[in-house]
């Protein structure tokens, strides 16, 4: 298919700042893995590389928030981030971190190289000083007034109320973050990467020489080279991060993104620390970057920019990225928690780490934005992995115990159907991996999932179980034929679904397998005996999903919560104009919906004189009505009568509208006499 002798495969190091979320596995884990295990299993060489990325500002914004030093946040997240991805099965052959001794190393030799080759331009430049801190302030550390909404609470590098890009001096007012007080202007010395002086052969690279990358990686390649490369700052002033390798550098050091890509590269250092070069430096190597949309420019542009002026590095052969992942319609986000936790995920559904891969594939954001919800997780486990997968699995294996004391039958002369059926998962195959070296993974997995269908037609039409009564050396065919399209499933799901393909293996005793085989009507022996143990897939109940629902609410109404504001005071009223309200209690008589309106109820309150009818807008937070029948709440009497459906309103129930715009009725919490008045 290609030319290359091996292929490094990296996927985008998570920042060290957070636990991962189903957002980063759906777009980067998940596919760079799949790749990886179909390459591994046929037999191609292949390094899977990932790592955490331990330096930038959010990383020392958190650790000065919580009062510990970003050394403590970078082992803590790198810890629960690596322990997640051997949870899910993502099989890298390195899982390092950007603050180890072989990347601070490395890095600092890469500046080095390109510096001493004039790689860089030197630039001094105004940025905003803290005099109190007596440091340099990095963009987010600087808050200020939008000059485009207004919004008080802008960040120097954007405004997260109107979404627009901002430069610190953009801002009115500025702050510094860290002690408040107003920066000032201070002259300060940086280098930079020309990326105009780039600029020709990156063209020439990107948009003749790989027409063939996806494209909305190609798009966007093509947007910023046609809006021009601007020089790029490599440094920062800030006391975290690599320090700049050369004199007269105090105080600064690498810019995050520039020594976060190097890390892919220490990383397979520290694992072959003899054998590295080959990865990285061999024109018969093939290079790919597993990364989410966001990163495209810096793997695309910026990165290979930087190999480019090192000099001895090959560049990426291609950059599939994958677009976001919403959550039920929602942006993932982690300052809002609104995201599902692979940690917790674990701790919800211990063991099914393959159906949260079945579903991040078949929902892959591949070519558009997608959205994960948990009713579809529970449909795909039910109607696909336990009624297509599982189901076919099952009977195959038990109809081998019943009829066969569970040892593979043999297989005797084939009909015109068995073969049609070969033919059938033959073809799945090349489906598959047509789609698989094509980055296609939601289609080849969708492909992959018809072998269990053809399992599925095969057992239905042939009816074996009537067969056993008439015609046992045919029952012997077609469950010696069932089993080995088990096997196929086993081998075409191993990138897939890890963690079922060996649990299948296991049932089937099968020890050796690899790609080439797939297809094949002699992956088992005839006498091998199974070992039937447990359902592969279990039906997820209605309850499981509604408590994760009910999960997501809670979270969208602490969120709304903490971000009430409450209104400021409306003017003064005097006593006697506070007077002129009548506002008493009285007890609902009845209540129930007004027919053909949503959110009205319709009381009928004894208000101690001759009862009234109040309609009320509460209806969506009372959906049970007549159970507040015998309590008491409270009514404005004085309100003027008015028309609602038709029905006389005569006056108003009092309710508080909470953080979340849900309303509750005022009632007094001791019974009082029907009439009295609230003073
Ligand atoms: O966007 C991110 O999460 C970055 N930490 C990705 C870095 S990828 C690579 F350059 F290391
Ligand atoms: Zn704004």
């Amino acid at each position: 298919m290609n030319h290359f002798k091996r292929t490094t495969v990296t996927s985008a190091l998570p920042y060290a700042n957070g636990p991962v979320h189903i957002g980063h596995l759906a777009g980067v884990y998940i596919p760079a893995d799949i790749y990886v295990r179909y390459l591994r299993l046929k037999g191609e060489e292949v390094l899977f590389i990932g790592g955490s990325d331990e330096h930038g500002v959010p990383i020392t914004i958190k650790a000065k928030k919580e009062g510990v030093t970003p050394q403590d946040i970078v082992d803590r997240y790198h810890g629960i981030i690596k322990k997640s991805f051997e949870e899910f099965g993502i099989s890298f052959d390195i899982y390092s971190r950007t603050t180890s001794k072989t990347h601070r190393e490395l890095a600092a030799k890469f500046f080095k190289t390109i510096y001493d080759k004039g790689g860089f331009l030197e630039k001094t430049s105004e940025q905003y000083f803290d005099v109190s801190a007596q440091q340099f302030l990095a963009d987010r550390y600087i808050t200020g007034k939008c000059p485009i909404c207004g919004n008080e609470n802008a960040y120097g590098d954007q405004c997260e109320a109107c979404g627009t890009s901002l430069n610190p001096t953009d801002l009115i007012n500025p702050k510094s973050a860290i002690s408040g007080s107003a920066p000032v202007l201070r002259e300060t010395k940086h280098w930079y990467l020309p990326l105009d002086q780039h600029e020709a052969w990156l063209r020439k690279w990107i948009l003749e020489e790989h027409k063939e990358w996806k494209p909305n990686v190609y798009g966007q390649c093509k947007s910023w080279l046609d809006l021009g490369l601007q020089p790029r700052a490599v440094s920062r002033d800030l006391d975290w991060g690599i320090p700049v390798p050369i004199e007269d550098a105090e105080g600064k050091v690498l810019y995050v993104w520039f020594d976060a890509p190097i890390g892919y590269i220490s990383n397979t250092k520290e694992l072959l620390p003899n054998d590295w070069e080959k990865w990285w430096k061999d024109p018969e190597t093939r290079l790919l970057h597993f990364i989410g949309k966001d990163n495209i420019v810096f793997h695309c542009i910026v990165f290979p920019a930087i190999l480019k002026a090192e000099g001895s590095y090959i560049l990426p052969d291609n950059v599939p990225a994958n677009e976001f992942l919403n959550l039920e319609g929602d942006k993932i986000s982690t300052s809002r928690n609104w995201a599902v936790w692979l940690h917790e995920y674990l701790e919800d559904f211990p063991g099914k780490q393959d159906i949260l891969r079945y579903v991040l594939t078949a929902n892959a954001p591949e070519t558009k934005d997608n959205d994960f919800t948990w009713k579809d997780f529970q449909a795909r486990n039910n109607n696909e992995l336990v009624a297509i997968f599982g189901n076919f699995i099952n009977r195959a294996l038990v109809l081998t115990q019943k009829y066969f004391d569970g040892k593979v039958p043999i297989q005797r002369n084939l009909t015109n159907y068995d073969q049609q059926t070969i033919e059938e998962f033959v073809n799945v195959k090349y489906e598959v991996e047509k789609y698989l070296d094509n980055f296609r993974f939601r289609d080849a997995q969708k492909e992959a999932m018809n072998l269990a269908r053809i399992g599925n037609k095969y057992l239905a039409d042939t009816e074996p179980w009537k067969l056993a009564k008439t015609d046992m050396n045919r029952v012997e065919t077609i469950l010696n034929l069932s089993l080995q399209i088990a096997a196929n499933l086993a081998i075409a799901f191993e990138p897939f679904l890890p963690f079922t393909s060996a649990k299948l293996r296991k049932m089937l005793n099968m020890n050796e397998f690899n790609w080439k085989d797939l297809g094949s009507i002699q992956l088992l022996n005839a006498g091998v005996k199974l070992e039937i143990s447990e359902l592969l897939f279990e039906k997820i109940e209605d309850e499981v999903i509604t408590n994760q629902i009910q999960k997501l609410l809670d979270t969208k109404k602490a969120n709304k919560a903490s971000a009430f504001q409450a209104h400021p005071v409306k003017s003064n009223v005097s006593f006697d104009e506070f007077m002129k309200m009548d506002i008493r209690v009285g007890s609902v008589l009845e209540c129930q919906k007004v027919p053909k309106a949503d959110k009205l109820l319709q009381f009928r309150i004894a208000d101690g004189l001759v009862d009234r009818t109040i309609i009320s807008g509460i209806a969506q937070y009372y959906p049970h009505p007549e159970e507040l029948i015998g309590t008491q709440v409270c009514f404005i009497a004085n309100f003027e009568a008015r028309k609602l459906r038709g029905i006389m309103s005569e006056g108003m129930i009092l309710s508080a509208e909470d953080a979340d715009g849900r309303l509750i009725l005022i009632q007094p919490k001791a019974q009082v006499t029907n009439g009295v008045e609230v003073k």
